[in-house]
């Protein structure tokens, strides 16, 4: 069902949508396994979609604010977890909607915007919430799929982040994903 949904809205849509299914299970897990999410600590979501990532989050703090600009996949997530923090609204807008909500530095952040395909006029404004948002300690972690590791637009945004941030932690290959992903992740220090 909630397939179908996704599939129905990156026809719409496939630029912002970036994906015709939600990212599987396996994939789900390799993204937040490792961050090392405590109780207590406070994670922002860029683009939760319809939640699969949340749902791993979840699990581990409630200490949280998604940014869905898709208005239904925004009521998905509110439905899905009524106790975490949702905006309908952009990620641009990041550090914004951050502060206002009042929660405090973000340790992790999770992005699933499909970064790697789009241009630097849409690109930019999201590295420069990020590094307002981004404080002493804080990670940030994304996925490039396979297919597109090498376009330009996805390498631009490794090298800006490279700029502003260090990659920690390897780079790791997902196959078990539609397609396969990288998964990227870097801190600031
Ligand atoms: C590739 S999907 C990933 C969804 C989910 N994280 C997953 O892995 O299944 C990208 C998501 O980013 C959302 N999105 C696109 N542009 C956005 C923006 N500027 N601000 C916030 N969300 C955005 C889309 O609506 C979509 O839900």
């Amino acid at each position: 069902m909630i397939s179908l949904i996704f599939l129905k809205d990156f026809i719409k849509d496939p630029k912002g949508i970036g994906a015709i299914s939600e990212s599987s299970s396996v994939l789900a897990k390799a993204m937040i396994g490792n961050l090392g999410i405590r109780p207590g600590d406070s994670v922002v979501e860029l683009g939760p979609g319809t939640g699969v990532f949340t749902e791993h989050i979840r699990e581990k703090t409630d200490v949280y604010l998604g940014i869905e600009r898709n208005p239904r996949f925004a009521r998905i997530l509110d439905s899905r977890f009524p106790d975490l923090n949702f905006v309908n609204g952009l990620a641009e807008d990041g550090y914004q909607h951050y502060r206002r909500i009042g929660l405090p530095p973000p340790r992790v952040i999770v992005c699933g915007l499909p970064l790697a395909i789009w241009s630097s006029q849409l690109q930019d404004p999201i590295l420069h919430s990020l590094d307002r948002l981004m404080t002493t300690g804080s990670t940030f972690r994304t996925f490039q799929y396979a297919h597109s590791f090498a376009f330009p637009q996805a390498v631009r945004f490794r090298q800006k982040m490279n700029a502003l941030f260090e990659p920690c932690q390897e780079v790791r290959l997902v196959m078990r994903n539609l397609p396969p992903a990288f998964i990227l992740t870097w801190c600031r220090r």
